[in-house]
């Protein structure tokens, strides 16, 4: 690890006094990568879906191929976690922190103790709403409200001709995170241009299979006529699938399901019928985060914002696009 040797050549060859000016006494505010080695300290929010095993994956594979030392913490699905882990990681004096924010606010202080220790801090996947964008180098992840529209343009697309009511569940994402708060927004921007969409029942299915059942098995019993299912990702859509089915239903038929993510087990889904579209949200964030790293503990300027590219998904392009997913 660079910092280790940096000391002891800093102790060894130049006085005191220099050891003592690089903000830790390491390598240079936050730490250098002088050597090429960086140690980055990653705090994931959990394994609650496809998607996340897949982001994982992604960023341990990246961090191998790019030489960093990665510290990886998964705080399984609880912002107190990230937070000690974050403040570990600046006990430890890492060169970079990186993490997905479990929900977008309370991050404030622990990223000023970040700023304060002169760690740069890159968000990956999730936002954070602090007011004060200086506390981190630059966002990497999806526009989350543009997938909520994408899924909205769908439906509006395939219920043009109906003069009915068009009666929507939503199962939302983990309350208070980027990626609910967006979802949900984006889509009801564009249903809400058409008063026959309505969304009946909207709620929290935490991202996971099973919340997503148990919280349909609750839709399907209080809600006789149900019509199309919004479920933020595809984990949530593949548990609601068993409930419908379990319900004596035909999932794609007498109810439509939109997800999110793109995973293989949603993509199945979508070839075999069960779902009716998919909007992606690519996990494969590992190797941009690395060289996002790799320039903001140089000191080189990166760009605030960089937005992942992602596509959709109807029937037909999921059967041509299985054979090669990688997630
Ligand atoms: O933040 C991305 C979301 O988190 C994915 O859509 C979901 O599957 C995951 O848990």
């Amino acid at each position: 690890m660079f910092k280790r040797i940096s000391a002891l050549l800093l102790a060894g060859a130049v006085t005191m006094t220099m050891a003592g000016c690089g903000g830790g006494g390491d390598g240079g505010p936050g730490g250098s990568a002088d050597d090429g080695k960086i140690t980055m300290g990653f705090s994931q929010v959990g394994a609650e879906s496809g998607w996340r095993t897949a982001n994982t994956k992604s960023v341990q594979g990246a961090a191998a191929a790019a030489g960093v030392t990665l510290k990886f913490s998964d705080a399984q699905q609880k912002q107190e976690n990230q937070i000690k882990a974050i403040r570990s990681y600046i006990q430890q004096k890492v060169d970079v922190i990186a993490f997905s924010p479990v929900v977008e606010s309370g991050w404030d202080t622990v990223l000023k103790e970040a700023k304060n220790a002169s760690i740069p801090v890159i968000l990956t996947d999730r936002a954070v709403d602090s007011a004060d964008t200086s506390l981190y180098k630059t966002f990497l992840g999806s526009d989350f409200v543009e997938e909520g529209r994408k899924a909205g343009t769908w439906l509006t697309e395939e219920f043009k001709d109906s003069k009915d009511p068009v009666n929507i569940v939503e199962l939302q994402g983990t309350t208070g995170s980027a990626p609910a708060n967006d979802r949900k927004a984006g889509f009801a921007e564009v249903i809400g241009a058409d008063p026959k969409f309505k969304v009946i029942a909207s709620q929290t299915g935490d991202f996971t299979r099973a919340k997503g059942k148990e919280v349909m098995e609750a839709f399907l019993k209080a809600n006789p006529d149900i019509d199309v299912l919004y479920a933020h990702n595809d984990d949530m859509g593949l548990g609601a699938i068993e409930a419908i089915e379990g319900a004596g239903k035909v999932p794609g038929k007498d109810i439509k399901i939109i997800t999110i993510d793109a995973v293989k087990d949603g993509m199945q889904a979508l070839a075999d019928g069960k779902i009716s579209y998919i909007v992606e949200c690519s996990p494969l964030l590992g190797p941009q985060l690395m060289d996002l790293a790799a320039k903001a503990v140089k000191g080189e300027s990166i760009p605030a914002r960089v937005v992942t590219e992602e596509t959709t998904f109807t029937q037909e392009q999921a059967k041509e696009a299985l054979p090669s997913r990688q997630y």
